[in-house]
């Protein structure tokens, strides 16, 4: 009887008991977060070049980035870096470094709140500037702490 309890305790386990997320998993959200930046970066380049009229999402795309950006610190967990059986381009430097890391992480949340700001103004000019802003804060860390860099 007290068996039969257990497990359906098991099976009615919340996601909250099941096991903590594998450094795969880390390393796979990290990549949706970093790719989901990409996109709304992608948008707001857009519109300020005027190749899209959608210019009332530029507060939207600036909230996500925003939001996403203030995300970033939490996903390098250490064990998480090169070295694994999974693909990543996080450098050693990450861990290595990490007050210097944590302050590309920080530089890239300034600009995402300048860009918001902007964003609210509806002037496409403040924006483009703000986006520059953002924009130097990804490459920036890129340059430094991710392999390959492409952007
Ligand atoms: C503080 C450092 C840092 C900042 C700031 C940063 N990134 Fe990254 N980014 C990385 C690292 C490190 C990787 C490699 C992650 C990995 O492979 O595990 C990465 C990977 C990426 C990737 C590739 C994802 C994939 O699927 O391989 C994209 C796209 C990307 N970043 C976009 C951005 C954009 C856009 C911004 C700015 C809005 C940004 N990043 C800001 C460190 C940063």
């Amino acid at each position: 009887m007290r068996r039969l309890v257990a497990a359906g305790l098991l099976l009615a386990a919340p996601a909250a008991l099941s096991a903590p997320p594998s450094p795969a998993q880390i390393v796979k959200y990290r990549h949706a977060v970093m790719n989901g930046l990409g996109a709304h970066m992608a948008g707001l380049s857009m519109i300020v070049k005027g190749e899209t009229d959608r210019t009332g999402d530029a507060v939207m795309h600036a909230t996500a980035v925003k939001e996403l950006a203030h995300t970033i610190g939490a996903l390098f967990p250490e064990g998480t870096g090169p070295g694994h059986e999974f693909e990543t381009e996080a450098k050693a430097e990450i861990w290595s470094q990490h007050d210097k890391f944590v302050e590309a992480v920080k530089a890239l949340e300034t600009a995402s709140d300048k860009l918001v700001d902007a964003a609210k103004t509806g002037d496409v000019a403040q924006i483009k500037t703000a986006l520059g802003g953002v924009g130097g804060a990804c490459g920036d860390c890129h340059d430094v702490y991710k392999v390959d860099d492409h952007h």
